[in-house]
């Protein structure tokens, strides 16, 4: 294929990736914007296919065909709250593909080196290989190590040894030297795979001390790694489109970390390197609810419900685990219904992944309207009759603005505490992700609705039933 063809159909390609990366800043576009991307990921495969001279397809074929199928299978397969296992899963392989590329890429150059004699090799192609089979080696064995605390495999706490950071200094030290053995001898790919041994050994190190809380993080760290080394990958190969598909990756990998460190009020540093310890400290659970907790039935809410002119539902991870979204819009469409103002709270770490909640709603086709950021719907908590949570307990927990000691201190929070009534729909008083107890649910007007979150709010929607007639 001529040069010129081939990069045109590269630049279709990496639009494509964009404007679908465009289309999944909003649940309304998300799904076109997937689409998009993937359409821009088949040119790119299919011109990058054409343009090299393939002797064979079979090998890409079974590829292909054994690829797809797992993927496939994990898609359908896959419950929605074990999502950040999966994307930890596909970062780690994308990490491993990139630290292939480059251990192909130097096989290649020993086989000329072997027929021409001699062979010359740039600095881009040492950079990019190192650069590839660090990253990628990180990123491969960093997500296998996320994807067993996630899975519940291996220990989700947080592990640490004495010595631990200096260990890992001497890791550097010993990769900096094998990518220095790179550059002086460019034809021999043993420091590469000594490198890559190394690095694989740094990438478990680095993510065994952090608590399995804040994995979701590290995950979409990693998501920006795999990113990187697939960019590398295409400096090794000089693939455009490779590039600007890793770069992408990298850069939207980052600015999501930074989004979820800044809703959980955590800075980079204090999640990679601090821990994030259940506290020992603060009032203990027996102190806090002794005696105040009020508890109600799904009867006793449909009648509040019925009285009220503006409805507030707050959803966590609760309502993902009770798979109560279609319960949740059946009782939405009831109260429209009968003219009572039904919005939704969104947090933006509700539940266990970006989007989580977003998710949900809109696979129960909440009208996207409905849904109301934290900023958006958090001056108005005075003026709603009833909020209703269902399975969300730290991100309406209000000791994150009144107790500085708290580990999630400073987390901006939904402030639900501030409605004339809110009813909690959770199973028991059992804490949340961050392991403390929530002073909301032994609040004046609070009322704790306990049960899985899906049945309690069919018991809501049907006593309203029964009292409509
Ligand atoms: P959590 O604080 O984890 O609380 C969830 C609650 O759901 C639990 O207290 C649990 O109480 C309840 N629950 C579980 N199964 C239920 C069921 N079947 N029916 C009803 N309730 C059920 O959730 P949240 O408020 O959504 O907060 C999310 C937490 O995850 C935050 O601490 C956040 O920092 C952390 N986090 C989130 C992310 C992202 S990106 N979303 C990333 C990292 C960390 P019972 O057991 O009593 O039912």
């Amino acid at each position: 294929m001529s040069p010129g063809l081939v990069n045109i159909a590269y630049l279709i390609a990496a639009s494509l990736f964009i404007f679908g990366l465009k289309g999944l800043t909003h649940p309304r576009t998300a799904v076109r914007g997937n689409r998009l991307g993937a359409l821009g990921m088949l040119l790119a495969i299919v011109i990058t296919l054409l343009d090299q001279s393939i002797v064979g397809y079979g090998i890409i074929l079974a590829g292909i065909v054994v690829g797809g199928g797992i993927g496939a299978v994990l898609a359908v397969r896959i419950k929605m709250t074990d999502m950040p296992q999966l994307v930890a899963l596909f970062n780690g392989f994308g990490g491993f593909a990139s630290v292939l590329v480059a251990g192909a890429a130097l096989l290649e150059v020993a086989v000329l080196k072997g027929t021409l004699g001699s062979i010359a090799i740039n600095a881009q192609f040492s950079i990019s290989t190192f650069a590839s089979g660090l990253i990628g080696a990180i990123t491969f064995w960093g997500s296998l190590v996320a994807f067993g605390k996630l899975q519940g495999l291996t220990n989700d706490g947080s592990v640490r040894y004495p010595g631990d950071q200096i260990v890992k200094v001497v890791l550097v030290i010993a990769i900096l030297i094998f990518g220095y053995m790179m550059v002086i001898y460019p034809d021999s790919s043993i420091p590469y795979w000594l490198m890559v041994i190394v690095a694989s050994v740094l990438g478990i190190l680095f993510v065994i001390p952090i608590g399995g809380a804040d994995m979701p993080v590290v995950v979409a760290l990693l998501n920006s790694f795999s990113g990187l080394a697939a960019a590398a990958a295409g400096f090794i190969l000089v693939n455009s489109v490779l590039i600007v598909a890793g770069t992408l990756v990298g850069a939207s990998g980052i600015i999501l970390t930074i989004v979820m460190c800044k809703a959980m009020n955590r800075s980079l540093v204090n999640v990679l390197f601090g821990t994030f310890t259940v506290t020992e400290g603060g009032p203990p659970a027996d102190e806090v609810y002794g005696g105040k907790v009020k508890s109600t039935s799904p009867e006793e809410v449909a009648m509040l419900l019925e009285g009220a002119k503006r409805v507030c539902i707050v959803p966590g991870y609760g309502m993902a685990v009770a798979q109560a979204q279609h319960a949740v819009r059946e009782l939405f469409d009831l109260l429209e219904g009968h003219g009572t103002t039904v919005e939704f709270g969104v947090h933006p770490v509700a539940g266990r992944m970006p989007g989580h909640m977003n998710v949900l709603l809109a696979e129960a086709d909440i009208p996207y309207e409905r849904l109301k950021d934290m900023d958006e719907i958090n001056p108005s908590f005075k003026q709603v009759d009833v909020t209703i949570v269902i399975g969300a307990n730290d991100v309406v927990n209000p000791v994150a603005r009144t107790d500085p000691d708290s580990p999630i201190a400073g987390m901006p929070i939904l402030d639900v505490d501030y409605s004339k009534i809110v009813v909690i729909i959770k199973r028991s008083l059992s804490p949340g992700f961050a392991g403390i107890p929530n002073p909301l649910f032994a609040a004046d007007n609070t009322l704790m609705l306990f049960g899985d979150g899906k049945k309690m709010v069919e018991g809501i929607v049907k006593s309203i039933k029964e009292e409509l007639g």
